[in-house]
């Protein structure tokens, strides 16, 4: 196990990676492609976004650019974004445009939400959280839900890692465009994974794969907490 000096320093490193790559996050992503074999990936996806019972006040966390906010805001009372790289905060304030939504630089496990939302959702990032903090992670998400209130996320399949040096101990090394190279958190849960530590939480749920690339996720956090 990680010792928490190594931890602190790689979750240190991964906001630097992040806070250095907001400015072209975007170039990277592909959810505006209208390239056909894109689209036929993405399609999937973007269906189970426009199912999930998104309503309320909405929390995001780690929302990047803000390519999911803006569907967010238009699905919620208010949406309140959280990013620890505030460069992400930045360009997601720019790109969101018109709506009921605020930001805010937040590392999501040093600051213990101030409200209680009806739903909280994240995109890509539960693969950047270390296993050591996966139990803190999930009774962050719990506590930051209203009862019946849902979670909802998307992110990369298990074993969807070559685009990276990923060294399989959870740890990956990016490297950006001006050259400059990154340890960062990766890890691969599966969803049988995923779904026991979030009832560990008091959050029951599901988690599937689409099309061999993307977890997709939903719960709904239980009366009590346990
Ligand atoms: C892979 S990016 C995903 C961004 C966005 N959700 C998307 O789907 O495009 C992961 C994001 O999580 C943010 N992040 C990582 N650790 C965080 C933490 N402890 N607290 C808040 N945000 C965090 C990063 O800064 C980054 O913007």
């Amino acid at each position: 196990m990680m010792e928490q000096r190594e931890l602190d320093q790689l979750l240190e490193q991964q906001t630097r990676y992040y806070r250095a790559r907001a400015g072209t996050y975007d170039r990277d992503m592909a959810w505006d492609s209208d390239d056909p074999r894109l689209r036929g990936l993405l399609v999937p996806v973007e269906d189970w976004f426009d199912d999930l019972p998104i309503r309320g006040q909405v929390l995001e966390l780690g929302c990047g650019t803000g390519a999911w906010t803006r569907r967010l805001v238009a699905r919620s009372d208010h949406a309140h974004a959280i990013d620890v790289a505030p460069e992400m905060i930045e360009q997601a304030r720019g790109s969101v445009g018109a709506g009921d939504v605020s930001f805010e630089v937040a590392d999501l496990y040093r600051s213990n939400p101030a409200a209680v939302y009806d739903t909280v959702f994240f995109s890509f990032l539960l693969t950047h959280v270390p296993p050591t903090l996966t139990s803190q992670f999930w009774q962050i998400v719990a506590s930051a839900l209203v009862e019946d209130g849902t979670v909802a996320f998307v992110d990369a399949a298990p074993h969807r890692h070559d685009e990276e040096e990923w060294s399989g101990d959870g740890v990956a090394l990016r490297t950006l465009r001006d050259g400059s190279e990154h340890r960062i958190v990766k890890v691969s849960p599966t969803p049988d994974q995923i779904v026991d530590a979030m009832a560990d939480q008091g959050i029951e749920g599901t988690v599937d794969v689409v099309n061999d690339a993307f977890l997709v996720g939903v719960g709904q956090r239980s009366a009590s907490l346990l």
